[in-house]
């Protein structure tokens, strides 16, 4: 039920398509994408090309992240290029309800992220349109920040709406946490009613150089953790 999706923002960007073929074999569930774009965010980093040459390389779903604005000219050129899940900050784009259904009617699952200062009430009115709620646990940009703890009442908060719904509709959506989630604290946000859990330095920057066996032990600490009750 719990879902690890490694963030390859901290992968090694030479050997990627190894990172990814690795990091999928230690047992990450998704490959969590980041883009960013030097104007919503101040980072700029991968686009569709990329997610492109990746895509024949994983089964695993590809959760694209987008930290761009505008966001629905480049939904469709992810769609294409073998996207699963497009998440999206709703400040970033002009009409929420249609940016999300942009994303279904390309084939794609659809998802709201918030940013630390941004209120949960945009998710009020789409419910029924969303597959994923992202929570940052960190402002959005860069990889190797640190948890907000903050965000534990957050994902508490979310995790009631969603329930509520789930109970109302037989509609499930995933709770995602996005930032600075390591191996001490992921058990105390998984209480806090998260279930799918990003982690970028935590993978990749344990496991330099594409030593496989560090991806391995560390994906299994972090579901070590998932599993204390
Ligand atoms: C931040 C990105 C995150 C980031 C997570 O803007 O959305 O996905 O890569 O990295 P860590 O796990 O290092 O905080
Ligand atoms: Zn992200």
């Amino acid at each position: 039920m719990y879902v690890i999706a490694p963030s390859i923002l901290s992968a090694n960007f030479a050997k990627l398509g190894e990172e990814i073929v690795n990091v999928v074999a230690a047992g990450a569930d998704w490959i969590h994408f980041d883009v960013m774009d030097n104007h919503y965010v101040p980072n700029l980093t991968i686009g569709p090309l990329v997610c492109e040459a990746i895509r024949p390389l994983t089964q695993a779903p590809i959760d694209v992240h987008l930290m761009v604005k505008p966001v629905d000219r480049i939904v469709p050129d992810f769609a294409r290029a073998g996207a699963n899940i497009i998440t999206f900050h709703p400040e970033s784009s002009e009409h929420v309800d249609r940016t999300l259904a942009l994303i279904h009617e390309q084939g794609c699952q659809a998802g709201l992220v918030f940013n630390p200062a941004t209120p949960l009430d945009y998710m009020d009115y789409v419910m029924d349109k969303l597959d994923v709620v992202l929570l940052m646990s960190v402002n959005p940009g860069f990889g190797g920040q640190k948890f907000i703890p903050a965000t534990l009442g957050k994902l508490k908060a979310a995790r009631t709406r969603i329930d509520a719904y789930a109970r109302a509709s037989g509609r499930q959506i995933r709770l995602e946490v996005d930032g600075g989630v390591k191996v001490d604290n992921i058990a105390e946000i998984a209480r806090a009613g998260a279930d799918a859990f990003v982690a970028g330095s935590a993978v990749f920057g344990a496991a330099r150089d594409s030593d496989r066996n560090r991806y391995d032990s560390v994906l299994a600490a972090l579901r070590a953790q998932l599993e204390i009750p």
